[in-house]
């Protein structure tokens, strides 16, 4: 393909108009080697769907995504180890909640989030562990207000893992926590109102 790293691959427009690229053999950058407060990949993309069920199928059937999770709110695709390569969440249309980076481990979570705070992005979620994928997670607005979070420590999963009820996650946390640990409050407000904006043309 004509853009930066080349390899091959395909694109197309999804059922809810999003268009999406299937790419491969695109080339390690040159320092790829793991920073201890900057991200080594993207670990997962998640996208609000008008169309759920649809939005589910175009991964699920048309890429071969597997299904691992879901909860009242969320459906979590899998298409390797990593607990959730995708997550898809009810919405009122095809928008972006959220791109995640890896950070190498927890501490690469709390620097990096340093990092972030000096150059004058501050946490607006977190720092947590989430329920489903058990991965630490911190957010933060980047440009343009596009959700960012850090994450790390990602469930890693085979054809063993139980698939647990949307009762089971509902339940996991006492009332009023939004991690495993009850240290992380809500979301800020700036980051609720963030989480439908980018819009998919
Ligand atoms: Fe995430």
């Amino acid at each position: 393909m004509s853009r930066p790293g080349g390899g091959y691959g395909f694109a197309f427009a999804d059922r809810e108009g999003r268009k999406l690229a299937v790419s491969s053999d695109v080339a390690t950058h040159g320092d790829a080697a793991d920073s201890p407060d900057r991200p080594r990949k993207i670990s997962h993309c998640v996208l609000n769907a008008a169309d759920m069920e649809g939005s589910i199928a175009v991964f699920a059937e048309g890429l071969g995504f597997t299904v691992i999770d879901r909860t009242g709110h969320l459906c979590f695709l899998c298409c390797g180890s990593d607990h959730h390569s995708i997550a898809l969440g009810h919405g009122d249309a095809p928008t972006l909640h959220h791109i995640a980076f890896e950070m190498a481990d927890l501490d690469s979570v709390m620097r990096g989030a340093g990092r972030m705070r000096d150059a004058g992005y501050p946490i607006e979620w977190g720092v947590g562990r989430h329920g489903p994928g058990a991965n630490v997670f911190s957010y933060f607005l980047g440009p343009d207000d596009y959700i960012i979070e850090y994450t790390s420590e990602v469930e890693q999963v085979d054809d063993s893992y139980p698939q647990r009820s949307a009762e089971y996650w509902a339940n996991l946390n006492p009332p009023g926590w939004t991690d495993r640990w009850g240290v992380s409050g809500p979301p800020s407000e700036r980051m609720k109102a963030a989480q439908t904006r980018i819009a998919f043309a």
